[in-house]
């Protein structure tokens, strides 16, 4: 399996001296996996010369094998990918099968919908060995990163979910890294600095919550529209790499406002709504039901039906709704 692959360091490159791989290793570049999904623009941009850099690129992705495969290989791939349970089997239903990995999911939806219950939820459930739902193998434990923007995550909730799950809640609090990004600049930089972080640290789980936050309050209106756009773009893309480098999920939440005429109305919530419009992922939008119930649909996936379920947030978490 690819995943029993031990991690190579740049500085095992053919061709890379030990200038060049300092100069990879301080921006970042530690393994022959962030090289391999790098632009020779973005070495070029660190003092590497742009022949170097493109004799870098191409080597890092003979070594990792990236290559044409055929549609039916591609079929394999996609049915073997990992799954995180939510918690709820409907809901896990609706994602065909739970949250998967080398994937984006965004949630979106009011405040108050269970976005944040489903973060928390997530990076507890990622610990959970393979046959529970979770991505934990062979006495290895899979981690999670929160990136908090809004400052709404709760210990407390991580350890009440781990106690119903009867895991050790201090131990579940240990594997989980949690930041709390300041800014728009600072959430951007944080993902870069995953880049390292994630395969020293088996992180299965990325969470960011919420992925918009900074951006809306910093690149305000109709007039900041493309710039906003073009970063979060940007960020985004970062995202993806490190779901797909590292076969870890990604989950993005985004809080957009209840009503639809408001919604269409207002150019901010449009953008807002549609944060994964162009990028590859799930796109699931959450709304209040009666009492602790919740509906979650998802929209545009190109390989699911628009289909809905109906999950619960008990005190135990994300759960399948009581008949
Ligand atoms: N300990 C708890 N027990 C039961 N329900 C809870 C608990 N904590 C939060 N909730 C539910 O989760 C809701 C908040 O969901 P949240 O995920 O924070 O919303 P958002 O979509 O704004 O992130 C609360 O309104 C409440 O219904
Ligand atoms: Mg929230």
């Amino acid at each position: 399996m690819e995943a029993e692959r031990k991690p190579i360091s740049v500085a095992e490159l053919p061709g890379v001296g030990p200038s060049t791989a300092a100069k990879l290793i301080d921006a970042g570049f530690t393994t022959i996996e962030a090289l391999a999904v790098a632009t020779p623009e973005e070495l070029v941009a660190i003092g590497i010369p742009l022949t170097t850099a493109q004799k870098i690129i191409k080597t890092a992705r003979q070594m990792l094998d990236i290559r044409f495969r055929t549609a039916k290989e591609v079929k394999l791939e996609r049915m073997n990918l990992k799954k995180i349970t939510t918690g709820s089997k409907n809901l896990d239903e609706l994602l065909g099968g739970g949250i998967e990995t080398k994937t984006i999911t965004e949630f979106f939806g009011e405040f108050g919908s269970g976005k944040s219950q489903i973060c928390h939820q997530a990076s507890v459930n990622v610990q959970l060995p393979v046959e529970q739902g979770g991505l934990s193998e062979d006495g290895k434990p899979a981690k999670a990163v929160y990136v908090d923007t809004e400052g709404t995550f709760r210990w407390e909730r991580i350890e009440q979910m781990a106690k119903c799950l009867g895991l050790d809640p201090d131990q579940v609090m240990d594997n989980i890294y949690y930041i709390r990004a300041v800014n728009s600049d600072h959430q951007m930089a944080i993902v870069e600095e995953l880049f390292s972080l994630v395969p020293k640290e088996n992180i299965k789980l990325i969470v960011v919550d919420s992925v918009t936050s900074h951006f809306r309050a910093e690149y305000p209106g109709r007039e900041n529209l493309a710039v906003r756009q073009q970063k979060l773009n940007k960020h985004l893309h970062q995202l993806g790499k490190l779901a797909e480098v590292y076969d870890a999920a990604v989950i993005i939440t985004n809080q957009v406002m209840a009503r639809p005429d408001v919604f269409y109305g207002d150019p901010t919530q449009a953008v807002g709504g549609h944060v994964l419009y162009h990028a590859p992922g799930i796109r699931v939008q959450l709304k209040k039901a009666r009492g602790n119930k919740r509906i979650a649909r998802v929209v545009d996936a190109p390989h699911l039906p628009e289909a809905e379920a109906v999950f619960a947030i008990t005190e135990c978490g994300i759960r399948d709704p009581e008949e």
